[in-house]
């Protein structure tokens, strides 16, 4: 598969800090961003508002099919509309990770979302953030970033963000519900989680957003991508 524009890809678990690093380099370097997770948080979330039964598969593809989805990027926070509705906080909660997490083991879910993907790849560059952006969506892009972080720091993070937004949250219930979807993520059978061949591991734990961001920035100047 011939890429139209070159392509960054940052894979990694739940809460690895993706989100925040990919939007910070894609602004860096003045490229388009692709949230990929956000697509299958979509799907779970408009099949909730469908009233589709939880297992109902061919009703979540048709949602995957037919959603109208806009990125608005303008702001200090990615804003996401769905059938022209701003769903952001909603589609942020933790139970949208969880039916996120369920929809996107469904592989006719995945493979209608494929071109959706792969259509953000325009001019004059794309960062894409998801689980698979490496290994089944882009595998010919010209840098792969596979980010971690412990487990422990995930959860913490993860904690301060949800008070930060004012939500109430247990330390011990979040590490259960990120290990418990790290273990769906990285055992579907379907592009399952796991670093592509070619990814550059880069392990967050214990470094600031800065140095994170840095790390990917100089990846990319080493390949004379920017
Ligand atoms: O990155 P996120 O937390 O918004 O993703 C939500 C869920 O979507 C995640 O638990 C697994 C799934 N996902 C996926 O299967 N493939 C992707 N490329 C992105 C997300």
């Amino acid at each position: 598969m011939t890429l139209p524009v070159p392509v960054v890809t940052i894979d990694g678990p739940s809460s690895s800090g993706k989100g925040t690093i990919s939007r910070l380099v894609a602004q860096r370097i003045g490229w388009k961003l692709l949230d990929s997770g956000a697509l299958y948080r979509l799907v779970a979330f408009g099949g909730i508002q469908r009233k589709l039964a939880p297992e109902d598969v061919a009703g979540h593809v048709e949602v995957a099919r037919s959603m109208h989805v806009e990125f608005d990027s303008g702001g200090p926070e990615e804003k996401i509309l769905l059938d022209g509705q701003d769903v952001t906080a909603r589609i942020r909660t933790e139970q949208a990770g969880a039916g996120a997490s369920r929809v996107a083991a469904w592989p006719p879910v995945r493979t209608a979302l494929t071109d959706r993907q792969r259509s953000f790849a325009a001019a004059p560059g794309l960062v894409a953030d998801g689980r698979d952006m490496g290994t089944v969506i882009f595998p010919d892009a010209q840098l792969k970033v596979f980010l971690t972080a412990s487990a422990d720091e995930r959860a913490q993070r993860r904690h301060k963000q949800l008070i930060e937004k004012g939500s109430a949250a247990s330390l011990a219930a979040l590490s259960r519900e990120i290990a418990e979807r790290d273990l769906r993520d990285s055992t579907r059978e379907v592009a399952p989680l796991k670093p592509a061949p070619d990814a550059q591991l880069l392990d967050s734990t214990g470094l600031s957003i800065d140095a994170v961001v840095e790390r990917v920035l100089s990846l990319g100047r080493e390949r004379g991508l920017w």
